[in-house]
């Protein structure tokens, strides 16, 4: 796998569930506490599976599974960190209902915040993130686009680069 690189930004195809999985595990070794991945794109694209692989890669032991009931989904890491996996696709008004459940407290509290469909409330989620969009490009291909703003996520992604291609 060959990664495009383009400034700060890498982006890559991933060739199969295990693969989008293990590159989710591989970020997961590296986040620390209030860091905050967005995950943007089309159902199906690979956003939960990737979110599985952080969970995987953060030591999690539980699986990180998608209800169609909770917001926010709370897994504890052996570390003690404390995984906030969390999805707005089933939300009406995401900004208000994410806001009602006090949304702000996990984003900038000491957890790791993973969020599907990050796109539906842009405007209520911190400046500083890594920003990670999927897209479907067959049955068993998809496209990652990662984006970093903020110092913290340009060095958090220089280390997946390094850990993922191998790449300084
Ligand atoms: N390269 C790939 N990466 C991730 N998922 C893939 C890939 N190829 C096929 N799939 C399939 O696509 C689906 C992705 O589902 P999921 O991760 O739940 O997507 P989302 O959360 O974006 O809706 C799964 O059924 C998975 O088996
Ligand atoms: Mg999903």
């Amino acid at each position: 796998m060959s990664p495009i690189l383009r400034g700060n930004v890498i982006s890559f195809v991933s060739r199969s569930e295990e693969q989008t999985r293990r590159l989710g595990a591989r970020l997961g070794r590296l986040l620390q506490a209030g860091d905050l991945i967005c995950l943007e794109g089309p159902l199906g694209s690979g956003k939960t599976c990737f979110a599985q692989g952080i969970g995987i890669g953060m030591g999690v032991k539980e699986p990180i599974t998608s209800s169609s009931f909770v917001l926010i989904g709370e897994y504890k890491a052996p570390n003690g960190l404390t995984l906030y996996h969390i999805d707005f696709y089933r939300l009406q008004n995401p900004v208000e209902e994410a806001l009602a459940i006090g949304i702000e407290e996990k984003f900038y509290g000491d957890g790791v915040c993973v969020i599907e469909w990050a796109d539906r409330a842009k405007e209520i989620i911190p400046p500083e993130r890594l920003w990670i969009t999927f897209n479907y490009l067959d049955a068993h291909q998809r496209s990652i686009l990662m984006e970093p703003n903020g110092e913290r996520y340009v060095r958090l992604l220089n280390l997946f680069k390094e850990s993922a291609f191998g790449l300084g």
